[in-house]
């Protein structure tokens, strides 16, 4: 039996967070070695907000070596940069071509960013199907993803399906997978933990900011247990572990907060050794070779829809 298809992304817009962690990366890795696997990189969607090309390129090789901290093996999936296959951008344009302004505009993660501030730009606005290209390039079955980008993969699956009814059976319509115990992560104030909310907790922070995220985690619950708290520390340890600590420090929000800064830590210390051993050289090669790879099938596919759609 061939092997399913498995491929999702983190922008390289920021320090990845334990939201991004929890969400998308860790069932990412939980499962990739089972699948065909594609870890991309996607640098031209991180474009719609950064303006600083240093800290673009900074962003991209320190989400690569967070991924590899984390525990990706580059030998068992593609890892590659969206920028370098051209293809993508090619048939970002191919698939707006399909789709409606209406269409784009009821996206909730556009609506989300504009609501927030950022600038509309038409970048931000067609970035669903820059995304949907990611995924349909690669004949992709699952996209492990965080619940605010469930529309996204939905919108990759209704794009398949117009090109399809239009062109013939070229697309295969992806699933997008998420975990529901993980599906939103609350950050310290207990609103979705967005980098773009100042409320995360730092995936490689050093115990130092750990600890300094965490005593900032609003306790306003006024029962025995810090919701917000409870929340982050069941990523860590399964409920029947933490009931004895929470049922012996009920009301006792510095202890249980304590107990959660050590966890933490203890969690992401082997990571953040094995991050500081990572090179940058070690990177670009990665890179290098997961582009080599990602270009081979983004062009084989590429001649199929540019002959579908008669540019060819
Ligand atoms: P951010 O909201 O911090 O900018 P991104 O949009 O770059 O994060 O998200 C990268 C991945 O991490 C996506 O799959 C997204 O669904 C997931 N993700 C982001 N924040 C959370 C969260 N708080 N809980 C669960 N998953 C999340
Ligand atoms: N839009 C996703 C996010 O902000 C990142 C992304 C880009 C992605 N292309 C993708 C995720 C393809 C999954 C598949 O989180």
């Amino acid at each position: 039996m061939t092997k399913k298809t498995l491929l999702t992304g983190l922008q390289p817009s920021g320090d990845l967070h334990i939201g991004n962690y929890f969400g998308a990366l860790k069932p990412f890795l939980d499962e990739y070695e089972n699948f065909n696997s594609i870890l991309m990189l996607p640098d031209y969607h991180a474009l719609t907000s950064v303006r600083d090309a240093d800290a673009l390129r900074r962003g991209s090789l320190m989400v690569v070596r967070d991924y590899i901290a984390c525990g990706l093996d580059p030998e068992k999936a593609i890892v590659f940069k969206q920028s370098d296959v051209s293809e993508h951008t090619e048939l970002a344009w191919i698939l707006n071509c399909m789709v409606t302004v209406p269409f784009l505009m009821n996206a909730h993660a556009y609506k989300d960013k504009v609501a927030k501030g950022l600038e509309a730009n038409a970048g931000l606005f067609t970035y669903p199907m820059l995304m949907a290209a990611d995924i349909l390039l690669y004949d992709t079955d699952i996209v492990p993803v965080g619940e605010d980008q469930r529309q996204h993969v939905e919108y990759a699956r209704e794009v398949a399906k117009k090109f399809n009814l239009a062109y013939g059976e070229i697309f295969k319509a992806p699933e997008e997978r998420i975990d529901k115990q993980v599906a939103t992560v609350p950050g310290t104030d207990g609103a979705k933990m967005s980098k773009s909310y100042k409320n995360t907790i730092p995936l490689f922070a050093t115990r130092q900011e750990i600890a300094s995220a965490v005593m900032s985690i609003v306790t306003d619950s006024g029962g025995d247990v810090p919701a917000n708290v409870y929340a982050i520390h069941k990523l860590y340890k399964t409920e029947a572990e933490l009931a004895p600590l929470y049922e012996s420090n009920k009301g006792k929000y510095k202890a249980l907060k304590d107990a959660l800064i050590e966890d933490i830590d203890a969690y992401i210390a082997p990571m953040r050794e094995k991050r500081a051993a990572i090179t940058d050289e070690y990177i670009h090669n990665v890179l290098e070779r997961g582009a080599q790879k990602a270009r081979a099938l983004a062009s084989a596919k590429m001649e199929v829809v540019r002959k579908a759609i008669g540019v060819r």
